[in-house]
């Protein structure tokens, strides 16, 4: 367990969501609800949120959801649950405390898990990422869908360094201003520059053991919504 980073997401709940909606110029919105729309379309009884947090995914698929679908959000921070939970239209949704890297579930249980703006968070390595996204697959039943959504590299080196700067410039002093939270977003905008490329994470996918791996970019590349089944 990554007690720092439990620390980290335990300090900032109250002001996670306003931050994000600044800091993208309300994009993130935009992509959470496309991503939801692809994940809800090819139905499922039993759909999983991972690293859930204030369960903006959650809430999203669960708006599109149809009668009988059972919708969990695990997330391994209490606080960030806890304002989850208090959603109103959160009211249809089971909360797991766990961390995804160990899911208190049987094999073959799901047929759909989402992931939004947190695989930079599990991807201690690369090995461990691999791990935990194998983790998972091993939750889904076979034929079940794993939609991540993330920050990714754009592919033109201009719009990659834009990006990178506006990262640099603004997640630190904005986020912290906002939130109090200076560890979070430092965090934040030491780990966005670092991540992988949309093929790089493709590969990944495949190498957790997943097939059918596609994958979409977002804005100019700034965000990739990876499609992989099991
Ligand atoms: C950046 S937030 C993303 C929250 C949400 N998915 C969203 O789209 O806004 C990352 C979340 O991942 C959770 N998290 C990070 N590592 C985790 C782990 N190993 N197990 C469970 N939750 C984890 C954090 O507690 C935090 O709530």
């Amino acid at each position: 367990m990554n007690k720092g980073l439990q620390k980290i997401f335990g300090e900032i709940p109250e002001t996670y969501e306003l931050v994000n909606h600044i800091l993208t110029l309300g994009t993130d919105i935009v992509v959470r609800k496309r991503m939801a729309r692809q994940a809800a379309k090819d139905g499922g009884r039993r759909w999983l949120d991972v690293c859930s947090g204030t369960g903006e995914t959650a809430v999203n698929l669960s708006k599109l959801a149809h009668n009988g679908t059972q919708i969990f959000a695990a997330d391994f921070s209490g606080p960030m649950l806890q304002l989850a939970a208090a959603k109103p239209e959160a009211k249809n949704i089971r909360f797991v405390l766990a961390d995804v890297g160990h899911l208190p579930f049987p094999d073959n249980s799901f047929d759909l898990i989402t992931l939004s703006f947190a695989t930079r968070n599990i991807n201690t390595s690369r090995e461990n990422l691999i791990k935990t996204i194998s983790e998972f697959r091993r939750v889904l039943r076979p034929g079940g869908r794993y939609l991540n959504l993330e920050t990714s590299q754009p592919r033109f080196g201009m719009v990659r360094r834009l990006m990178h700067l506006y990262v640099k410039l603004a997640v630190k002093p904005v986020g912290t201003r906002i939130s109090g939270s200076k560890a979070g977003y430092a965090y934040l905008s030491e780990t966005i520059p670092r991540f992988y490329s949309a093929e790089e994470f493709a590969e990944i996918l495949t190498l957790a053991g997943f097939s059918e791996v596609t994958h979409r970019r977002m804005f100019l590349g700034i965000a990739a919504l990876h499609k992989a089944v099991k």
